[in-house]
């Protein structure tokens, strides 16, 4: 078992602590490597680097595990609800049935918004993109909870964390109903998570809105799909804007703008969007060509960590056949992602590079059966994430080593020169 690591450089040798994690790689402390030697370790898209200790969600890429708080994500998309699935994920362990009940009032008790802040959205044209309005809207809510703004609270912690995943389904709702032209719909108490969101999305007031409980639970198995994966890109950057101590509005709302690049969660949208581009099976070979020419990406496929299935994408795909049976529609886009997945996980191009289907492959055709536009499904991944970010941020904040996160650089501009005053430039 060894803990440490030595480094030479020239006539210097450099001795770097190995910690263990529970599970998972062992890492390399390289925090007094810099004060030691003078360098700095480089790795620009962190392929190789553990920005944190977290105790959250763990990833096994080449196995397709995914674990939060220990638990399985297949077991949890199964046997969990989306709220517990957040106790679990905020507080470290399942709920109790008292814990959950006491939980769930808190969530639903938060999730009416501020009458002036339904003024908000109506300073956005009506074709804005939705996750235009979640950026603005979801920043702009410090402007209304000023009372949960100190950081250094705890309690004031956990109301905006509670706020914020209670919220998210109405300010969601309403970009979209804002979108379509329809009033705002309120949120019903006696209502579930899932079952509030979709009523708000879905029921207009000219008729009373039936629930269809296959809808709601395929609903809040997607919202637990989405709701954790640890370092990913947004949360990262919800991480990093935390660590300078800005209130957690502030950071769930730097989330959304990351989480919008087709890289990260924009993909379950330009999955969908690639797909109504091939159109038909009998394209699918011409358009594999190109993928293999790099003229663009398979969208939905490949991931920085999974070099296997993403767990995920198994249970949404799964999700995705219950959702189109209950409507009994034949999607014939189904059949253009199915067969493109076989075509893809047979052909060498994208065996040798691990490429497989991830989250974002099957997540599109099964919102746009439930009625969401493309536009939207960013909106839904932010709106589950929510939870993943505000727990990474509070376990960033309540980390006793917390620092501001300050990364450093390789320098290869200019050195320095004089100023030249313009009448002697070249
Ligand atoms: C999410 O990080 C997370 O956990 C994210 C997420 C979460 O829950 O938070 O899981 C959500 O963002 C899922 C990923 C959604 N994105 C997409 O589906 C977009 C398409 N995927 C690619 O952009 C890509 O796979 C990434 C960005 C997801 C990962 O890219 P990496 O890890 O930086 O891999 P890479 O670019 O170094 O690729 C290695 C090789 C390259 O080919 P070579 O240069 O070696 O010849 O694989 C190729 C890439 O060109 N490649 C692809 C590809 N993804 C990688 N080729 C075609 N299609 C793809 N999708």
């Amino acid at each position: 078992m060894t803990d440490k690591a030595t480094l030479t450089i020239g006539d210097k040798s450099y001795d770097l602590p190995i910690l263990k994690g529970s599970t998972g790689p062992d890492v390399v402390d390289v925090r007094k490597f810099y004060g030691d030697s003078d360098h700095f370790t480089f790795d620009p898209g962190f392929t190789s680097t553990a920005s944190c200790e977290s105790k959250i969600t763990f990833i096994d890429g080449d196995a397709g595990i995914l674990l939060h708080r220990g638990y399985p994500i297949g077991q949890l998309a199964e046997e969990s609800s989306f709220l517990e699935v957040c106790h679990l994920l905020l507080n470290g362990e399942l709920p109790s049935a008292d814990e959950f009940t006491k939980f769930e009032r808190n969530i639903t008790y938060h999730t009416m918004l501020h009458a002036q802040f339904d003024t908000f959205f109506q300073g956005f044209r009506r074709d804005a993109h939705p996750m235009a309005v979640m950026t603005g809207a979801v920043g702009a809510l410090s402007a209304f909870y000023a009372d949960s703004l100190n950081v250094d609270d705890p309690k004031q912690r956990e109301i905006s964390a509670h706020r914020l995943i209670a919220k998210m389904p109405t300010i969601a709702a309403r970009a979209f109903q804002y979108s379509q032209g329809r009033p705002f719909v309120t949120p019903r108490n006696e209502l579930s998570y899932s079952e509030n969101f979709l009523r708000m999305c879905f029921s207009v007031p000219a008729e009373d809105w039936v629930p269809n409980p296959v809808l709601t639970r395929a609903m809040d198995r997607i919202f637990i799909l989405h709701a954790d994966h640890e370092q990913n890109a947004s949360t990262s950057t919800v991480r990093l804007a935390g660590s300078s101590g800005a209130h957690p509005f502030a950071c769930i709302a730097a989330g959304i703008a990351c989480l919008w690049g087709p890289s990260h969660g924009g993909a379950n949208q330009e999955a969908l969007e690639m797909l109504e581009e091939i159109g038909t099976v009998e394209n699918i070979p011409a358009f594999v060509q190109g993928v293999k020419d790099k003229k663009y990406k398979l969208m939905g496929f490949g991931h920085r960590v999974y070099k296997n299935f993403d767990p995920r994408a198994t249970v949404m795909q799964k999700t995705c056949y219950e959702v189109l049976e209950q409507l009994g529609i034949n999607d014939p886009l189904l059949h253009v992602a199915m067969e493109l997945e076989k075509v893809a996980l047979s052909d060498p191009y994208f065996i040798d590079r691990k490429l497989y289907p991830n989250i974002d492959f099957y997540s599109g055709i099964t919102l746009r059966a439930m009625g969401f536009p493309k536009e939207m499904f960013t909106v839904l991944f932010a709106l589950a994430r929510t939870v993943g970010w505000i727990s990474q941020w509070k376990e960033m904040f309540e980390d006793p080593s917390r620092k501001i996160g300050r990364p450093r650089q390789l320098y290869t501009g200019a050195t320095q020169r004089d100023y030249v005053p313009v009448d002697k430039r070249g």
